[in-house]
């Protein structure tokens, strides 16, 4: 649905690979060519009309943001580059300076590498434990194996909301209740769930959220940090400069900003925020029910037919999300999506920067189809016939 939207959608390709980036609406392009074309400005520094309407669509997108994911407050959202950027100034900012040597971390072996190293990174620094909660046959997060890897010296649990190869949904409301009955802190990667599935943060509870704009139909560079606010208060900026300080003097005393501001120094990507707001307007139009429900369509569609296929192994063939990651017996995942590149069929392929999932799948590449809401029927149709005809990839994949 929506094709027309997307200029992309104008050349002859069938773009299946937007767990990794999606494509750009007009409006979001609109956006931001208006503002650069005909109010360029910096925000939160001039005293002239154009700079005050750049502080005006700033801010409305903070609103913007705070009603998609329904956080209490506008000071909860942050911007940042993207969700890798959230996620090390969460685990830097927040929980480096808070853990305690034989303090655990809980993660998950399906992880994104954003969601892993920067934890890594703390566990060796501060002599914290990384512990892993054991996924099931499916690779899916549940809470009783959850439960048995929690002790006392569990301070967070941080993982995703959706995976990116698996595409797993994980019950985060759950696990959140069970974590704070814990003391426990919970941080969600929403980089693969926030664009496809309606967020609540105050209904899941989760005390922070990291997501990109590129991954929702808005812009590179640009992403969210929301946390708690009382949390926040207590995230330690992992950058300094001009407009997160209030002042400071030749002692070396420096006075803060509050929070938003405190916690995004510099000129902030004022173009890639103004667009991140119009692709909120532009989803929330089509509406994330809509959206979800779409998808998950289009999802049995291609599984059921990628299923009547001998030569294809799903590697998720029970996950509801838009990601389907295969693989083609006997062919090199990548050898796959070249081939398909020939028909330019758009798709992943590799081990999408979850470099510890092979240990527990047990194959290091695949492919991976990830659906959006402007994909059709039409398109899965072609990329099936395409993929039908083992001996026809042998031929011409290289
Ligand atoms: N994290 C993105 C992906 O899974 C880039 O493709």
């Amino acid at each position: 649905m929506h094709t027309e939207d997307f200029p992309m959608l104008k050349q002859d390709i069938i773009y299946l690979d937007n767990g990794a980036t999606t494509l750009k609406p007009y409006s979001v392009i609109e956006a931001i060519t208006d503002y650069y074309s005909n109010y360029s400005a910096n925000a939160h520094r001039g005293d002239y009309d154009i700079s005050l309407k750049v502080d005006l669509a700033y801010e409305n997108v903070r609103s913007l943001v705070q009603k998609f994911i329904n956080a209490r407050y506008p000071q909860e959202i942050i911007f940042t580059s993207g969700a890798t950027q959230s996620l090390n100034m969460i685990a830097n900012g927040f929980f480096a300076p808070l853990l305690e040597s034989n303090d655990e971390i809980i993660i998950t072996k399906s992880e994104h590498a954003s969601n892993v190293i920067p934890w890594f990174e703390i566990a060796k620094e501060k002599n914290v434990q990384i512990k892993y909660i054991e996924l099931d046959d499916d690779h899916y997060v549940t809470l009783k194996n959850l439960q048995k890897v929690v002790t006392p010296n569990t301070k967070v649990i941080a993982l995703a909301g959706i995976t990116n190869v698996i595409g797993d949904e994980r019950p985060i409301k759950e696990i959140c209740q069970f974590a704070h009955a814990h003391n426990i802190f919970v941080v969600v990667d929403g980089a693969q769930s926030v664009p496809h599935l309606k967020t609540d943060v105050q209904d899941l509870d989760c005390d922070f959220l990291a997501f990109s704009a590129h991954k929702l139909c808005g812009p590179t560079g640009v992403g969210v940090l929301y946390g708690k606010v009382e949390l926040l208060e207590h995230l330690i900026p992992q950058n300094y400069g001009g407009g997160m300080n209030e002042t400071f003097d030749n002692e070396s005393s420096i006075y803060l900003k509050s929070l938003p501001t405190r916690l995004e120094a510099g000129t902030p990507n004022i173009a890639g925020v103004i667009g991140l707001g119009a692709a909120i307007q532009y989803l929330n139009q089509i509406g994330m029910d809509n959206i979800t429900s779409y998808e998950r369509e289009l999802r049995k569609y291609l599984v059921d037919q990628l299923s009547e296929i001998p030569h294809i192994e799903i590697i998720n063939p029970e996950s509801d999300s838009g990601i389907v990651a295969f693989n083609v017996d006997g062919i090199f995942a990548q050898d796959v999506a070249v081939y398909l590149n020939k028909y330019h069929v758009c798709i992943r392929a590799g081990n999408h920067c979850a470099k510890i999932l092979k240990n527990e799948v047990g194959v290091s590449n695949t492919c991976r189809v990830s659906l959006y809401f402007y994909n059709t029927k039409k398109e899965v149709d072609y990329l099936v016939e395409l993929l039908k005809d083992k001996n026809k990839i042998l031929e011409e994949m290289l």
